[in-house]
């Protein structure tokens, strides 16, 4: 018995009414939320709900206008077009329309990794020492701050793109050049090494088990997240004493950006055996390699199950 057990909150699939499922958009993450979006239709349409697809912001405005749309169920991932920072939530919230997943604060929070941690530092949950960094700024004075080894990111991007870890001087440049190609600003911190990399689903307020992440090679890159086939997920991922450890951070991580519904925290452990949060993502992925639906399979909810408990979660107040 898991807190997961409890029954379905809606019964029958008409009263959901006529869903949406917002899917593609434009960010760097389109095709993964396309997988996402054609997995979460098919499964809804199984179980008897009526859906339409939608691909991106400006389509969904149409059929808003146009079309009869009850809720949004959406898997747009990143932002810039995207739709996992805050934009179309407001758009969704002035049109009235309920939807998955969490609010515009939330949202906007998630999609910046360095506003995220400044929220966690204020309450005292551990992120990785850092440095926000501008286009321009000095990377050598940032670095001697930080200390090597340390990981060099744009600031609001996802799939691990622009990502590099750097154990030296000689490495820096490249990897601040490689992270400037992408909009916005950089975050430079700690790489935190020898206790694993976790992640935790967050579905209803309640923390799913957690899944430990084994990449093959030495780093879960864009590679070994949506196209390698050797890359392990051990779920749970810790037991005892540890497990709740990292379910209960990553549900005081979510609750602090104001997360809602479902989600996924990021968290790195080092050797010493401390947590260390990385970052949420708002509308996770839902295609076959994606993690959220192996740890609902962890607690006996099957992908089409996980669909239907996501849109219930869209039920709540807003709808
Ligand atoms: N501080 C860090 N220490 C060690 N590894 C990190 C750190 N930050 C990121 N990584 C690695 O890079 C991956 C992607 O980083 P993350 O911050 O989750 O961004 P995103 O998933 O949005 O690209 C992580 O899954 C992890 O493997
Ligand atoms: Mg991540």
């Amino acid at each position: 018995m898991t807190v997961f057990d409890l029954p379905r909150r809606v019964s029958q699939p008409s009263q959901f009414g006529r869903v949406a499922v917002l899917m593609g958009g434009a960010s760097s993450e389109r095709e993964v939320s396309l997988d996402s979006g054609r997995n979460v239709l098919e499964a809804l349409r199984g179980q008897g709900v009526e859906v339409v697809a939608v691909d991106g912001i400006a389509a969904l405005g149409q059929a808003l206008r146009e079309d009869r749309i009850d809720r949004v169920f959406n898997v747009l991932h990143g932002q810039h077009g995207g739709g996992e920072d805050g934009i179309v939530q407001g758009a969704m919230e002035a049109a009235g329309v309920p939807y998955t997943g969490s609010g515009v604060l939330g949202s906007a929070l998630s999609m910046d990794k360095v506003r995220s941690k400044l929220v966690w530092l204020s309450l005292g949950l551990p992120t990785p020492k850092h440095v926000a960094l501008r286009k321009g700024d000095d990377v050598h004075a940032a670095a001697a701050r930080i200390g090597f080894p340390l990981i060099v990111k744009p600031a609001c991007e996802g799939s691990s793109v622009g990502i590099s870890r750097v154990f030296g001087e000689g490495d820096l440049d490249d990897a601040v050049q490689l992270a400037e190609r992408y909009p916005g600003d950089l975050l430079m911190e700690t790489l935190i090494q020898g206790g694993g990399e976790y992640t935790v689903g967050i579905l209803d307020d309640r923390a799913l088990p957690s899944i430990r992440i084994v990449p093959a090679g030495e780093y879960y890159d864009y590679h070994a997240k949506y196209q390698a086939e050797d890359t392990q997920y051990l779920c749970p991922g810790l037991t005892g004493d540890d497990e709740l450890a990292v379910q209960q951070l990553a549900l005081q991580a979510f609750r602090a950006l104001d997360c809602r519904g479902w989600g996924r925290v990021d968290v790195m452990r080092d050797r010493d055996g401390r947590f260390w949060l990385l970052e949420v993502n708002t509308a996770p992925g839902m295609t076959s390699h994606s993690l959220v639906p192996k740890a609902a399979a962890q607690v006996g909810l099957d992908f089409a199950e996980l669909c239907w408990r996501v849109l219930e979660t869209s039920m709540g107040a807003s709808s």
